[in-house]
């Protein structure tokens, strides 16, 4: 590393670290003013659970390792609590909703019952009522939240005539974010996404019962919308409503490597998805402390020129004006030869090198 690299190195440590002891700070300060929260005791199962005032069920159900079914739900985001899959029967009141339901001190919540089991299954059914029945033509069998919920509740043949179509149902304008409306179950989990987690605030829910529908923009599509496609959308997606390229045109991978970005200097770390060495898809590593589960669409969608015919795929040497192919041995041998003989000749200062794991192939 040069003097001049290690110098900003160490001046973006310094100022990395004298934002977070200030962050710190900030925290410790805002202890001390505002009063601990209450603990309040529930009974989940049968088990104690102390948490504190404002928790949801699901994070008391959470807390002892068990689980509901979610559908609308995200780790991701303030809950919303608009499929009712995650009901949970609470003694003495009527069955709540576990993921936005804040717990009562003193309560006891079953997560199973005839009830419970009766009353997801209903729900599952009446989303099912809205909905294609073409999983083994869709492009999200195999991953699709709904399928695996339709699954858990042991739904097999719904009773409710099916399914209402929306119109228009597909839209493929937009290069990166493929729209099969038809195959929305009206989560607003995209909705939520554009808003809380990328601030662009493009999508909404329009309309009502049967006919809601998501719309970018004023109903314009995402083509025309001031969407930035950094596909937090079609990242949260359960179903096939929103789908990218890569998983239409090639299944579902079967490996992901976590990596850096070689786009820019930011470093986003991304994980990379992969189905028999193709790229797929790629999505923001939740890890990554550059971009905290974020991405431009370069990063997030731009990943073609990995397989383009273009690139680079062995050494090339210039003769006679032009390019032919050659083994690494040739490549080095020659390279080692022509900076071996300008040092000789000039000496080490007349040689520099340029390189850097984020460039491509081509700019290395
Ligand atoms: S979105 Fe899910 S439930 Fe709907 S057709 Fe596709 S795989 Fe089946
Ligand atoms: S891609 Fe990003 S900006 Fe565009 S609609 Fe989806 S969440 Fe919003
Ligand atoms: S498009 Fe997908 S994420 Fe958005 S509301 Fe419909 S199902 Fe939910
Ligand atoms: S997951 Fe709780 S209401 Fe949808």
């Amino acid at each position: 590393m040069s003097v001049i690299q290690g110098s900003k190195h160490a001046l973006l440590e310094d100022t990395q670290s004298a934002v977070e002891v200030g962050e710190a700070i900030l925290r410790e300060r805002q202890k001390a003013v505002e009063p601990a929260p209450k603990r309040v005791t529930v009974s989940v199962d049968g088990q104690t659970v102390k948490l504190a005032e404002g928790d949801t069920v699901l994070d008391a159900i959470k807390s002892i390792g068990k689980s509901v079914p979610t559908l609308c739900y995200s780790d991701r985001m303030k809950p919303f609590g608009a499929c009712r899959t995650c009901l949970v029967e609470v003694t003495g009141r009527k069955p709540v909703a576990a993921c936005h339901t804040p717990v009562m001190d003193g309560a006891s919540y079953r997560t199973s019952s005839p009830l419970i089991s009766r009353l997801r299954r209903n729900i599952t059914e009446l989303i099912v009522s809205d909905h294609p029945l073409e999983c083994l033509d869709c492009t999200a069998n195999g991953r699709c939240e709904l399928q695996s919920l339709a699954q858990q509740v042991g739904l097999r043949t719904p009773r409710y005539e099916n399914p209402r179509i929306h119109s228009p149902a597909d839209d493929d304008r937009h290069p990166f974010i493929k729209v099969e409306m038809d195959k929305c179950i009206g989560c607003a989990r995209c909705v939520r996404a554009c808003d809380e987690i990328q601030g662009s605030f493009i999508l909404q829910m329009s309309g009502r019962g049967y006919d809601t529908k998501v719309i970018a923009g004023n109903d314009t599509g995402f083509e025309e919308a001031d969407c930035v496609s950094c596909g937090q959308c079609v990242f949260e997606c359960p179903v096939a409503a929103l789908e990218e390229p890569g998983t239409r045109d090639f299944g579902l991978p079967d490996e992901t490597t976590t990596t850096t970005c070689s786009y820019c200097g930011v470093g986003c770390a991304l994980d990379v998805h992969t189905k028999d060495g193709q790229v797929v898809s790629i999505t923001p590593s939740e890890s990554g402390s550059a971009n905290h589960g974020h991405t431009c669409v370069k990063g997030r969608f731009a990943h073609q020129f990995a397989h383009s015919d273009d690139r680079l795929r062995t050494p090339l040497i210039k003769e006679n004006g032009s390019f032919r192919e050659a083994t690494w041995d040739e490549a080095l041998d020659l390279v080692v030869s022509k900076l071996g003989g300008i040092a000789r000749t000039h000496g080490p200062e007349a040689v520099s090198v340029i390189s850097s794991s984020r460039c491509t192939n081509e700019e290395n």
